[in-house]
């Protein structure tokens, strides 16, 4: 069962070190299990952290809720990984629920300066470090906009998604065609 934000409690007693993987995920990729998987054997406890940004949702192929199920289902393999939803300041999500490490993905150097502005901003606000992993160099192009642009007319995706994604992505793609038919 999914521990959803508010049953994530601060631990520290227990010196547990503690990290967020946070992302939209829509959807997940194999680019971002790749950064998952490596943050689960840094850190004891792994929060995949679902952003749910209310302005950005007509934006979204997928509803936070599709995401996290998708997360779900192919976090179960790391046992300790668990995914939250948050809406707000990611550094309100870590206060809250003890967290002093954000784990992000580096695919590039263009990845970096934003990157690096986001770590510095949210290092200023609550003094949460932010622990850069370098993608591995078979997912350095891979982003999940790209991936729905690529499936959307018709390109092969299959080796870039877990297979269940792959699924869901499909039959989105194939409902949204319907739509803009009619
Ligand atoms: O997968 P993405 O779209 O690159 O994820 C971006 C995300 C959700 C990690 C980022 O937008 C975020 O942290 N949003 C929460 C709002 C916030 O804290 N903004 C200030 C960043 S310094």
């Amino acid at each position: 069962m999914t521990p959803y934000a508010d049953d994530l409690a601060p631990d520290r007693e227990r010196n547990v070190r503690r990290a967020v993987c946070p992302g939209s995920f829509d959807p997940v990729t194999n680019g971002h299990i790749d950064i998952i998987s490596r943050a689960s054997q840094l850190f004891d406890e792994v929060v995949v952290a679902v952003g749910i940004n209310k302005s950005k949702s007509r934006a979204r192929l997928f509803t936070a809720e599709e995401r996290m199920a998708m997360l779900e289902k192919v976090c179960a393999d790391f046992p300790n990984v668990t995914v939250a939803g948050f809406e707000g300041l990611l550094t309100t999500f870590c206060e809250e629920h003890g967290i002093p490490a954000i784990v992000k993905g580096l695919r590039a150097v263009s990845d970096f300066d934003y990157e690096l502005q986001m770590a510095q901003m949210n290092s200023s606000l609550v003094g949460v470090e932010t622990v850069f992993i370098p993608t591995s160099p078979e997912y350095s192009f891979l982003a999940s906009s790209l991936v729905k642009e690529v499936a959307t007319f018709g390109g092969d995706v299959s080796g870039l998604l877990p297979p269940d994604v792959l699924t869901r992505l499909t039959e989105r793609l194939a409902e949204r065609a319907r739509e803009d038919d009619d």
